[in-house]
């Protein structure tokens, strides 16, 4: 037999108390008892995007919560800002063009992180930008933004400020009233240890007003067809909710809520420090930026002269360990470890202790033990 584990920045795994309470008999959607499971998701989701304004649940991944936010914001047209340092910033241009905005791509090479001067630039060369489009953590580099300092510029050129904390929330610090966040925008299969298949978004009352002036086309995903069920006397979704994910989640939002919001914030930064220290160790390069902010992922350049995503195979098809490949350009450079959600020491140390097996194996030089060794010292002088 072989043990499996999954590293990888999401889906990530899923503890036993959300698969159990997912095992439980169906109910009624349109009953109480959907209702208490759906109201207490949105408390629990309102504590960890630490905001007082509505959260909206969709039946959709990460994407279709993205999506969301510009069909139901925007008007065809309407000039738009996108913050892009890597794949998932390339997404929400896409998304935008899509849907026929006029947008500027403000692009930077993947590893890098965005700076709140250049987004204050661009808003002051354009004052039509409408909206401002940001990723928290790029999951495909391992970089976080400085959501806080671009807020601070969005806010006072006016504009709406959208960000995707897909791979962010409840593994890092993410404050969306106190850093002026328009829409938040998150999924359940990464730091909230739920299967995939739930998008969130959290609006304020300034997107609010863009929703009753937005012209774009919109349906299911519509957040006035999404309010207008939350605020019956039995709060419910429009249409049919995975019911079995909704109890699932609002498992995984009690363990949260347990452990503390900020313990779990700085577990996470333990975690990715330890990974970091271990791939230090071993004589590996990050790729850009990816560093003490990195709580997320680590993204980590593969070795001159051996592929990329032969290491993740090697890892998977021996060792058992899923780790995540580069994505896009980057794909078969770098490697990346995941370490957000439901994620202990010990899964760190079997991940590295496979990663030197499989550098050894694919004629990496190294000490061997170096880099479970540097993150056990890690984990002694950090208790959590
Ligand atoms: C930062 C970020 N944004 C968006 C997404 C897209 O989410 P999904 O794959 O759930 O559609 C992901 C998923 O990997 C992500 O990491």
């Amino acid at each position: 037999m072989q043990k499996k584990y999954l590293m990888t920045p999401g889906p990530t795994p899923v503890p036993a108390e959300v698969l159990l309470a997912q095992a439980q008999p169906m109910i009624h959607h349109r009953a109480p008892g959907y209702s208490e499971v759906f109201v207490s998701v949105l408390d629990g989701l309102k504590h960890i995007f630490q905001t007082k304004n509505d959260v909206l649940v969709f039946s959709s991944s990460g994407t279709g919560a993205m999506e969301s936010a510009v069909i139901n914001l925007f008007s065809p047209g309407d000039k738009v800002l996108v913050v892009n340092i890597g794949n998932f910033g390339t997404r929400f241009v896409q998304i935008c063009e899509t849907y026929g905005l006029n947008v500027t791509n403000l692009a930077y090479e993947w590893g890098e992180r965005a700076k709140a001067s250049d987004v204050a630039k661009a808003l002051e060369e354009d004052k039509e930008i409408k909206g401002v489009f940001a990723t928290h953590s790029e999951t495909s580099t391992g970089v976080v933004n400085d959501i806080e300092a671009i807020g601070n510029v969005v806010k006072e050129m006016g504009a709406a400020f959208i960000v995707d904390t897909v791979s962010g929330l409840g593994a890092l610090e993410f404050k969306t009233d106190e850093w002026h966040v328009d829409v938040a925008v998150s999924g359940s299969q990464k730091a909230l240890m739920s299967p995939p298949g739930l998008g969130f978004v959290a609006i304020s009352k300034k997107a609010w007003d863009m929703v009753e002036k937005s012209t774009l086309p919109k349906f299911y995903f519509s957040y006035k067809k999404s309010l207008a069920a939350l605020q019956k006397t039995t709060p419910q979704n429009p249409f049919t909710p995975p019911v079995t994910l909704m109890k699932g989640l609002n498992e995984a939002l009690k363990m949260i809520k347990e452990e503390g919001l900020e313990n779990i914030i700085e577990r996470h930064r333990i975690l990715g420090k330890a990974a970091r220290a271990g791939v230090k160790a071993l004589g590996l390069d990050f790729f850009g930026a990816c560093d003490e902010t990195s709580n997320a992922v680590t993204a980590v350049k593969a070795p001159e002269g051996i592929d990329g995503k032969k290491i993740v195979n090697v890892m998977r098809e021996e060792f058992g360990i899923t780790i995540a490949g580069g994505q896009s350009k980057v794909a078969g450079k770098i490697f990346r470890l995941g370490h957000l959600g439901y994620y202990d020491k010990f899964d760190i140390l079997v991940t590295l202790s496979g990663l030197e097996m499989t550098l050894k194996e694919l004629g990496y030089s190294f000490e061997p033990g170096a880099g479970v060794s540097a993150a056990e010292k890690v984990f002694m002088e950090n208790p959590f």
